[in-house]
């Protein structure tokens, strides 16, 4: 092809074009993780739509394999969530990059707009078929059946009902066909993916229903939802220049630069506003945030690094909790130790808040389910199953040194670990959310707090070694009690039982001593928080 005829190749394309190509890029690759991340992504939906309405989650997933050689199923996930407006329903299900949570900054376990559409997009590119959805918003029940024009990345929707709802019907209903999926019972499948949901969600109940009509429910074991995270406008460490640019060309609250920063992000109070005039006597901060050029956006956001702030508000992030996470792995495991630690929250890349919580439990339990060196990642509560090569909390947990701990090899010992990251934006490597990226800030974090769980353990481990010690040392020296007391009888006159009984009362007395120390030393708490870069929670101060 002649050079000058290159660019008749050149075309436009819609982002649900691009991730009918890439699915993979989505989670879809495998047929058993294809069909664990459509369920993950619908019930995420369930439980951040349910949350925020301040509903107390209840959902329902039933699997039901079709057709067994064609590998054909049918998935209904109900949620008794607020369910979602008519107008709304065709573009949260049927469009890439549509919802209410990319554009803002609070703790959802969604956050790009596109999980929905992408299992929309799965089913009726395995199946050619529409998925049906049936909401129920505000007294009105809307059966819908929804698919995708990918050119345009459209939802395409058909109303096949709309009635009052009768009582009792709440929520969305999601239904809909796949193929290239496969329902399977192992680590990667369906039934594990909604166990740890429940175990990370404690206030929410679960019923599954397997291909085999096998009806397991995870029950609630919390009968309140957890605090509602605070939304917070994003803080001015936290931006680059074009972040800013498009905050102001979409601003129509404030005319003036100065009160534009005030109102658009965190912590910006009048007296920063002045630091930041000091620091940059060229930009006008009295014009209008629509006339704010690149060179002042970026001589801008250089001064914000120069400026002191508070951190962001903390309370923007709800951990699962030290008691929850105690409970779950109780019930999961009954380990013999158990130690959970829950970090102040922090911020990475200057602006974005996070936190990280651990939980370790060892033997007992662990053991008995056959687990050696497991790792259950979490973030924002949702289980991360997939993509463990490369995501920040496997990378950390590969590069401690366990042997410090008394943990001589990690892969080989009944020991699970818990780390859920909490943030107001996770930073996942891919679109399918399924690894968090290796950012510096975070994996320090990730680390101090294993570390300090691992203090606990290892408490217990050497006092456990340290038992057992005692006990073979008693065992030793009491074979020579015998031969001992004959040789003194003999030696001295005296009668060889008393003897006998004298010495075993002297080893025992000297070994129960050392046993009360080990047992001390065992029931201490871990130390929390002796470990570098432990801040304290950052200041609140006046804005
Ligand atoms: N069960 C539900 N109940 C109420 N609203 C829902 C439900 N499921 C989806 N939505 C709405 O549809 C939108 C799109 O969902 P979708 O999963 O595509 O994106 P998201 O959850 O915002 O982000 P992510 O792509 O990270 O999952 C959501 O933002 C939400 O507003
Ligand atoms: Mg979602």
């Amino acid at each position: 092809m002649p050079e000058d005829d290159i660019f008749k190749q050149f075309k436009e394309h819609s982002v649900a074009e691009f991730f009918k190509k890439n699915r993979q890029m989505l989670g879809f690759s495998g047929k058993v993780r294809s069909m664990t991340i459509i369920v993950h992504e619908i019930v995420t939906n369930s439980l951040d739509a349910c949350e925020e309405a301040g509903i107390l989650p209840e959902i329902f997933v039933q699997v039901e394999e079709l057709d067994r050689e064609k590998e054909h199923y049918r998935l209904t996930i109900k949620d008794n969530g607020p369910g979602i407006p008519k107008t709304h329903l065709g573009k949260a299900l049927g469009q890439m990059l549509a919802g209410t949570k990319f554009h803002r900054y609070l703790q959802q376990r969604g956050q790009q707009g596109i999980g929905a559409a992408a299992c929309t997009m799965f089913s009726y590119l395995t199946t050619g078929q529409p998925t049906k959805a049936v909401s129920v918003y505000k007294g009105k029940k809307v059966t819908a059946s929804i698919s995708i024009d990918f050119k345009q990345n459209k939802p395409i929707v058909d109303i096949i009902e709309e009635v009052d709802a009768v009582e009792g019907e709440v929520g969305l209903t999601f239904i809909s066909e796949f193929k290239d999926v496969r329902y399977e019972r192992s680590n990667y499948g369906v039934y594990e993916y909604l166990r740890r949901t429940a175990l990370a969600n404690p206030h929410c109940a679960i019923t599954l229903i397997e291909p085999d009509n096998k009806s397991t429910s995870f029950p609630r074991s919390v009968a309140v939802n957890p605090a509602k995270p605070m939304e917070i406008k994003p803080h001015p460490l936290g931006i680059g220049t074009h972040d800013l640019l498009e905050f102001a060309r979409h601003n129509r609250e404030s005319r003036r630069l100065s009160s534009f920063l005030q109102e658009t992000f965190s912590r910006v109070s009048a007296g920063k506003v002045e630091e930041l005039r000091a620091l940059l006597p060229t930009v006008d901060l009295n014009k209008s945030p629509q006339d704010l050029t690149w060179e002042e956006a970026e001589s801008l956001v250089k001064a914000f690094s120069q400026v002191k702030w508070i951190a962001p508000a903390m309370d923007s992030l709800v951990p699962i909790g030290k008691e929850q996470v105690e409970v779950s792995f109780r019930n999961i495991f009954n380990p013999e130790v158990l130690v959970v630690t829950e970090r102040s929250p922090k911020v990475y890349r200057g602006g974005i808040p996070f936190m990280v919580e651990v939980g370790i439990a060892y033997g007992g339990g662990v053991a008995g389910a056959g687990k050696k060196g497991e790792v259950m990642r979490f973030a924002n509560r949702v289980p991360l199953l997939f993509d463990s090569g490369g995501c920040a909390i496997t990378e950390t947990i590969k590069t401690m040194d366990w042997k410090r701990y008394d943990v001589k090899n990690f892969e080989e010992e009944p020991i699970a670990v818990l780390v859920n990251l909490v943030s107001v934006h996770v930073p996942y490597t891919s679109a399918g959310k399924q690894a968090v990226s290796l950012e510096e800030d975070v994996m320090d974090e990730i680390k101090f707090a294993i570390m300090e769980a691992s203090r606990g353990v290892q408490k217990y481990l050497s006092g456990k070694r340290k038992a057992h010690e005692i006990a073979t040392k008693k065992k030793v020296v009491s074979r020579y009690i015998q031969q001992l007391s004959g040789d003194l009888a003999s030696l001295t006159g005296e009668k060889k039982a008393e003897i006998e009984k004298a010495l075993t009362k002297i080893i025992e007395e000297k070994y129960a001593r050392e046993d009360m120390e080990v047992e001390e030393t065992e029931e201490k708490d871990p130390e929390p928080g002796a470990v570098p870069g432990n801040g304290k929670p950052e200041e609140e101060g006046e804005e």
